[in-house]
């Protein structure tokens, strides 16, 4: 390996690094934009979630439509959802850098004010570590009894109807969805159908895992109305060419097509898999045509990899039981599998294991799959602990 191929390297490998060149999703973009353009027109949209499995593309297909909102001035906020992120936070400071933005014209005056007290009850109400301004005690018991839900409407209600007063639009991006509080998502559910019914374009896109719809459902029984459900899949084999072939192009390099088709074949098409194996075989390519030689001498070094990063990452956060649940999972030897047959697997009844079930969706590692059957929300996880149990 040159250093200088570590230099000239156009992959990029990494949960949310955008490839440098991105494969497929044209179909994404150019409905995103769309729906783009009808916003800034003042068109209310409804809300999309994109749902795929780890490493499809998701966060950095919503970078990509961040920079849409970029060039069409449309305002957006990015939200990841997180153990540790506090949501009523999260989205005040969204609403405060939003009127920041806004020209200070005497007509908005009195639409800033009303979202000015909706952030000023959600926060007192509902967030009282985050109050960064005196409050009397009279107000705190004023506050005291008032409905997260409602409240957290009316601040949607209320920047919803500004940006309408303003000509603008807004769009609010959440990644792992998946990760929300329930009633975080059940408050969200109400704010959107409220903007919605009122036709304010105000918007949001959200990405999470598989059957993220299911959760959300349960949250509110009409969020299906107030959602469209995208699925992002691998890429297609031509999508997965493109995706090997043209940054190294951009590099003045080649493949062989036999290379080509081993990345292929041994990534499955799946985006993340792909930037890794690719970055490993330029590293160790030395001439101007990347051969199936160089593909076959770097295949120990890409699985290395990635079992003692992505897979190992998401592995150690499990406990002893929930890693024999998963081993149960591929002695099933087909995927997805039922919970019965897992619980063969472990000789145990099934009202025994299901809390392990509940913990290993909670945790984002498996997702209840169709007809109640259960897989990885990893692709090649299964593969990944054959390997790991020896
Ligand atoms: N359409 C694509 N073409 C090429 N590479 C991609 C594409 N989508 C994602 N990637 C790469 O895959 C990896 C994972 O992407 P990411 O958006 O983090 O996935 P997810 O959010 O679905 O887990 C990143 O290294 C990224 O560069
Ligand atoms: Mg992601």
């Amino acid at each position: 390996m040159s250093e200088n191929n570590i230099f000239t390297n156009p992959y990029n490998p990494g949960a949310g690094s955008s490839p440098k060149y991105l494969a497929g999703r044209e179909k994404e973009i150019e409905a995103v934009s769309v729906m783009f353009e009808a916003l800034k027109r003042g068109i209310s949209q409804r809300s999309v979630i994109y749902y795929g499995l780890r490493g499809v593309g998701k966060t950095v297909l919503l970078n990509e439509f961040e920079n849409i909102c970029d060039q069409k001035a449309i305002y957006y906020q990015h939200i990841e959802i997180t153990d540790s992120l506090r949501f009523i936070p999260a989205i005040t400071t969204a609403a405060n850098r939003f009127l920041r933005n806004l020209s200070s014209k005497e007509k908005l005056k009195n639409y800033i004010n009303k979202v000015l007290d909706a952030i000023k009850t959600l926060t007192i109400s509902f967030s009282p570590g985050d109050v960064t301004f005196q409050i009397t005690a009279e107000e705190k018991e004023m506050y005291y009894s008032t409905d997260y839900e409602q409240t957290f409407t009316e601040l949607f209600e209320s920047l919803g109807s500004i940006a309408k007063e303003a000509c603008q639009s807004i769009c609010f991006f959440i990644d792992e969805i998946q990760y929300m509080r329930k009633e975080d998502i059940s408050a969200l559910i109400c704010a959107l159908h409220r903007v919605s019914q009122k036709g304010y374009p105000l918007m949001l896109i959200g990405a999470g895992l598989p059957k993220v719809f299911q959760f959300i459902g349960n949250a509110r029984t009409y969020a299906e109305r107030i959602f469209r459900y995208e699925e992002i899949d691998s890429l297609t084999d031509d999508e997965a060419r493109d995706a090997i072939v043209v940054p190294a192009e951009e590099e003045g390099k080649k493949y062989e097509p036999a290379a080509v088709d081993e990345i292929i074949r041994e990534t499955g098409s799946y985006p993340y898999f792909i930037q890794e194996f690719c970055y490993q075989v330029w590293n160790n390519a030395d001439g101007d045509t990347i051969t199936l030689k160089d593909v076959k001498g770097s295949e120990k070094q890409y699985i290395e990899t990635l079992d003692n990063g992505f897979f190992m990452v998401r592995f150690e956060r499990c406990t002893d039981r929930e890693k024999n649940f998963m081993y149960a999972m591929v002695d099933c030897g087909e995927l997805p599998c039922t919970i019965s047959n897992v619980a063969k697997n472990m000789q145990k009844q099934v009202t025994q294991i299901s809390p392990i079930r509940a913990q290993l969706i909670n945790k984002g590692l498996i997702y209840a799959a169709k007809y109640g059957e259960i897989d990885f929300t990893v692709p090649k996880f299964d593969e990944f602990l054959i390997r790991k149990r020896g």
